[in-house]
């Protein structure tokens, strides 16, 4: 099954290693994030795990929910989460997925034949709180995730879902956004009172409007 942007999440049930969840539920009315890797045990994903462990508040903060998968077993990830801890120095606090039958690896597009038959690639899933797919990222094996990229694209991606605004390249939070194109330069002000730029009548900047 191909998923795309806009999509809905598929729902499902997982052995986890925090017993049997049921995804939406466990999302409540939060945004989340599915991410998986290739396999336990094994250095880059330690210190992907080890890091995302560490973002705990930072995701809190966003209302988002993090799940982690391979087509390891609950018993497998669990050792492995205590070379986790010890190594990178934190706790592992989100759920892994034991998806040992390869079911929601399946639904969701993880395994990529031609890199890998056996073993899900990076991939990386946001989900907005209406359930709707915002974000898919693919990494390969090789390559550890930038988890700061990833809060930098939800920080974004909250911000357009309230507001008509879209974010630049390289935009981090508190800096200025661009007017999205609907906008006609007469209902600017009143929609953006802190202020506007217009750089050319394509390109009008504003002061990030919720902060
Ligand atoms: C790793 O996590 O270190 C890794 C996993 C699969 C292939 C290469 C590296």
């Amino acid at each position: 099954m191909t998923l795309r942007l806009g999509d809905l999440a598929p729902n499902f049930q997982a052995e986890t290693t925090e017993g049997n969840i049921d995804f939406y539920e466990y999302l409540g009315d939060g945004w989340g994030v599915l991410f998986s890797h290739p396999a336990d045990y094994t250095p880059v994903c330690t210190t992907e795990l080890g890091t995302v462990a560490k973002l705990k508040d930072e995701f809190a903060k966003r209302n988002t929910k993090v799940m982690a998968l391979s087509v390891d077993g609950v018993e497998s990830h669990k050792g492995w989460i205590s070379d986790i801890n010890e190594t990178q120095h934190t706790e592992v606090n989100f759920p892994i997925i034991a998806d040992e039958d390869k079911k929601i690896s399946e639904l969701y597009d993880m395994i990529h034949p031609n890199s890998n038959e056996n073993f899900t690639v990076r991939s990386v899933f946001v989900i907005g709180n209406d359930k709707k797919i915002k974000l898919i990222i693919t990494y390969p094996a090789s390559t550890g995730r930038n988890f700061d990229e990833l809060l930098r694209v939800i920080d974004s991606l909250q911000l357009t879902a309230n507001y008509s605004v879209a974010t630049p390249a390289n935009w981090k939070k508190g800096e200025d956004v661009v007017i999205a194109p609907a906008i006609k330069n007469e209902d600017i002000p009143a929609k953006f009172p802190k202020g506007h730029k217009v750089i050319k009548p394509y390109l009008r900047t504003t002061p990030q409007p919720d902060l």
